[in-house]
């Protein structure tokens, strides 16, 4: 048995892995699969991951960054303490998992489908309107606006709210920065999200509506959960549902505009488009990756592992594994048996709103080629730190 802490540090997250990483996971991937890195664990094998996403032995702790920032006592500390990710294997969590679950699963997913598919077009009608189709901001002008549209139309609120609501899941969710520079913007982000949603439940309850909002209140109305759940949990779907979506909208389109055999296909066969989706996001996932620790001693590969380490799940490594993805680099539209990509994590932790969010790029990606066949990317730059990759930016024509 070897101890974790005799392992060479083999470092995931500097400046090589922002300049090329790539080849960086691949050479990580040819000489284990788990390394010990500069903050615990990191796992790049595809099926190790899978495995310890889903191991009761290790659970997700999105508090210690907050101590370790020194935010205690603030409200962006507080509610994030209560949320989902704040808690272990409680029945609460359970409960609440179970609430989003009946709610945004796949069966209810797949009844919005009609309604994402209004949003895409209108968006992209609003776009011709405005002669504003050549050298459009992609991210700015379009990926932004569907899940930040399909907000508004969950909790009932106008569409014109949209802007309002990628700003404010984009000004919160630079908590995961760890940059405390932030804090004032962050914490005013909360008190401003929270005003919106007391307003929204308010106007909800006095005027109800057959939205998400609705069924959520429904489910506070039968007690299963309670008035500060659902003030919470309206919370954490806003913050949740925008910013991850909208930037991995943008890869998906990236990643098809920029091989012009795999737009060609999907324009040949649009019943192509999901594996399009799952394709491009195996190649340039939103998620770099998902974080646990381990909450007693374990044993992977002879290696003793601590209680109470870190350990992440390199996704953009297990995305690369050769052993479940042959000739990784590959645009590949008929992977056989292609296995579940990871960006949305595992397990019980594993991300609610990922039926929404496929369904969202799947009909952006429709809505695309049927319209717009001949669209062409002019720019295109992204930048990823050790968690998330983002659009810099990313300029299109949207050409007929
Ligand atoms: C492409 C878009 C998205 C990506 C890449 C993404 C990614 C993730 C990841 C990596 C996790 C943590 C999983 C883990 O640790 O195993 C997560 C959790 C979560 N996501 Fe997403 N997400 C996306 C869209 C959404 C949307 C649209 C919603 C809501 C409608 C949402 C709601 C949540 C919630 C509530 C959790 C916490 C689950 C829990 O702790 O039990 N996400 N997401």
């Amino acid at each position: 048995m070897i101890a974790f802490s005799e392992l060479p540090i083999l470092n995931l997250r500097g400046k090589e892995f922002r300049e090329n990483p790539n080849e960086l996971h691949d050479r990580a991937l040819s000489t284990g699969r788990i390394h010990r890195g500069k903050h615990g664990a990191e796992v790049v094998s595809y099926k190790l991951a899978q495995e310890l996403m889903r191991d009761k032995r290790l659970r997700t702790n999105q508090v210690s960054f907050m101590n370790d920032m020194g935010i205690q006592g603030t409200l962006t500390y507080e509610f994030r303490c209560r949320m989902l990710v704040g808690q272990g294997f409680t029945q609460d969590r359970t409960t609440i998992r179970q609430v989003f679950v009946r709610h945004l699963g796949p069966s209810r997913a797949e009844e919005m489908r009609q309604t994402i598919r209004v949003i895409c077009n209108d968006i992209l009608d609003g776009l011709v309107a405005e002669g504003k189709t050549r050298g459009i901001e992609f991210y700015d002008d379009l990926a932004v606006l569907i899940p930040s549209r399909l907000y508004c139309h969950w909790v009932g609120a106008p569409k014109e709210d949209a802007p309002f609501v990628a700003r404010i899941s984009d000004q919160v969710l630079r908590v995961f920065t760890r940059d405390t520079s932030f804090m004032p913007s962050i914490e005013s982000g909360y008190h401003e999200l929270f005003d919106y949603i007391d307003a929204q439940i308010a106007d909800a309850r006095r005027n109800p509506q057959d939205n998400l909002l609705g069924a959520l209140i429904a489910e506070t109305d039968k007690d299963v959960w309670t008035e500060g759940h659902l003030r919470d949990f309206a919370a954490m779907i806003l913050e949740a549902s925008t910013d991850n979506t909208a930037n991995q909208i943008a890869m998906v389109a990236a990643m098809v505009l920029s091989r012009p055999h795999v737009w060609e296909a999907v324009k040949a066969d649009p019943e192509l488009v999901p594996a399009a989706v799952k394709e491009s996001i195996r190649l340039h996932s939103r998620s770099v990756r998902a974080t646990r620790e381990t909450l007693e001693p374990i044993e992977v590969d002879g290696i003793s592992i601590p209680a109470g380490t870190p350990v992440s799940m390199v996704i953009w490594a297990a995305h690369r594994d050769p052993t479940v993805f042959p000739n990784p680099d590959e645009f590949d539209l008929h992977r056989e048996r292609a296995p579940n990509i990871q960006t949305y994590g595992g397990g019980v932790f594993s991300c609610l709103g990922q039926f929404v969010a496929e369904i969202e790029m799947e009909e952006m990606l429709r809505a695309l080629v049927e319209r717009f066949p001949n669209t062409q990317m002019e720019t295109l730059e992204t930048e990823h730190d050790p968690f998330v990759s983002r659009v810099a930016t990313m300029k299109v024509n949207l050409l007929p």
